[in-house]
């Protein structure tokens, strides 16, 4: 089976780069134990790392995680569990409150601390009442999609094998079984003049750049605008 390359994420631990995301958009059409589904499914196929959140459901996607590490009966010590102290859990004497919480939802007695994570590599699951993003997003680009052609891949696993060959740890979600699966099929190499293309899509100053959060639809005002941010 094919081996997930990994890199040291501290002292302790070692970070498969590819794991599973579980944020489940704004959660009013949440099907209950969806989370649950998809990651027996991502354990079966080898995923060692699984990115959750309490924010998440307000803990219900923390327990079906946990249901599922224990119906896999993979041993705990294989697992990279990375867990996201909620807001309201961020002053110092509320960290080991907000732990706790996450650790009780999850049935394990410990998460693998503080780690710099790819969040939302294919694009993200954009939330209506915040998101707004002009064009079809990383999956429909065009040099992408060229690329995953020759290859006989999917767009997906094109950025997914790209990130990873760079040491960058990522964590797609996907709640479909087959998506799950082949995002995780990514044991193939680009070639120098394929990563080129990877590197420059959004331009060598990243003026192509597309931002999924809308901050003028949802605080009123752009914060990236530097028109904006000059003191008063
Ligand atoms: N800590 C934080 O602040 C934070 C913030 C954002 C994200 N995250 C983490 O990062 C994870 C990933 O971000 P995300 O869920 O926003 O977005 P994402 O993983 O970039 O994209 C997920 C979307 O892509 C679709 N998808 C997955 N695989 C696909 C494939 N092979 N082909 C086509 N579409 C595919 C999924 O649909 P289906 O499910 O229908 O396949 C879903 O709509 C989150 O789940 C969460 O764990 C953390």
């Amino acid at each position: 089976m094919f081996e997930m390359p990994e890199k040291r994420a501290n002292s302790l631990n070692k970070i498969p780069l590819l794991g599973l995301g579980t944020y489940q958009g704004d959660g009013t059409d949440y099907a209950i134990g969806t989370a649950r589904n998809a990651t027996l499914v991502a354990l079966k196929k080898g995923y060692r790392h699984i990115d959750t959140a309490y924010a998440y459901g307000n803990g219900i996607i923390e327990r079906e995680i946990g249901e599922a590490i224990a119906d896999s009966h993979i041993a705990r010590s294989e697992i990279f569990v990375v867990t996201n102290l909620h807001n309201t859990f961020h002053d110092p004497q509320d960290v080991k409150t907000g732990l706790d919480m996450s650790l009780r939802n999850l049935n394990l007695d410990y998460a693998q601390g503080i780690q710099a994570i790819a969040h939302c590599p294919l694009g993200g699951s954009l939330a209506p009442a915040v998101a707004r993003r002009r064009g079809g997003g990383p999956l429909a680009d065009e040099t992408i999609k060229a690329i995953a052609e020759v290859h006989n891949k999917t767009p997906a696993q094109i950025i997914l094998a790209w990130l990873t060959r760079q040491g960058i740890a990522v964590v797609p979600k996907s709640s479909q079984p087959s998506r799950i699966e082949s995002n995780y099929d990514i044991n193939f190499s680009l070639t120098a003049e394929e990563q080129w293309k990877m590197a420059t899509l959004v331009g060598l100053h990243g003026e192509n750049g597309v931002r999924n959060l809308s901050n003028e639809d949802h605080i009123g005002f752009d914060v990236f605008d530097e028109e904006i941010d000059q003191p008063a």
